[in-house]
């Protein structure tokens, strides 16, 4: 695995394998089915950059949120804290389906959180797949799609229906997560 360092001169968290499973996981469904994409944790924005490229070519809305501001510009950013809750006016999350992608703090309360909070056919990417996230998180109306070494897209189980998922999940995976203690 080869992690990128930056891209577009910006430092980026993520590794080549993870841009590449991006674009296998969008290429994967119709073109039209996907309205917008939402970046949880945008850090320096080397992330948010190739987000934002691929928003831009498949004609989706692109957000992305951090309560600490990059250093510098990065497009379509929003300064906010995730505990609080996402914009009221923000419909579109729940009216379309779109692509959630968790890369900030607490990414099993993140996805815990905000899954239900969303239209039904999204999928959700998340990202340390294997270290902050495990198969435990993972709740249990949700079942993985596809995954690199370092992230995961995850569906309801009923959006994905009968597509294959190609991710080997050992057999004690379904212990959900709950944050009782969570304002959203
Ligand atoms: C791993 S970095 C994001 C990396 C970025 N997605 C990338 O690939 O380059 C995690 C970010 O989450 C932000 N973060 C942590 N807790 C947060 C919260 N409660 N609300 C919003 N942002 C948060 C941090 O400020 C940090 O910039």
């Amino acid at each position: 695995m080869k992690n990128i360092g930056t891209l577009y001169g910006r430092p980026i968290g993520q590794f080549w394998e993870d841009l590449e499973l991006w674009e296998y996981v969008l290429n994967s469904f119709p073109e039209d089915h996907f309205q917008w994409i939402v970046e949880f944790g945008t850090f320096q924005g080397g992330m948010s950059f190739f987000l934002y490229g691929q928003a831009w070519a498949r004609r989706m809305k692109f957000y992305t949120i951090d309560k600490n501001p990059p250093e510098k510009f990065v497009p379509c950013f929003n300064q906010l804290d995730l505990r609080n809750g996402l914009p009221k006016h923000w419909t579109f999350l729940k009216d379309e389906p779109g692509v959630l992608f968790c890369d900030n703090g607490n990414k099993p309360a993140e996805v815990y959180n905000y899954y239900s909070l969303i239209h039904p056919s999204c999928l959700i990417g998340v990202h340390d797949w294997g270290t902050e996230f495990n198969p435990r998180d993972i709740p249990s109306e949700l079942r993985p799609y596809r995954s690199s070494a370092t992230t995961i897209f995850l569906g309801r189980s009923d959006f994905l229906n009968e597509l294959e998922s190609e991710v080997d999940i050992p057999e004690h995976w379904e212990r959900p997560y709950r944050d009782e203690s969570s304002p959203i």
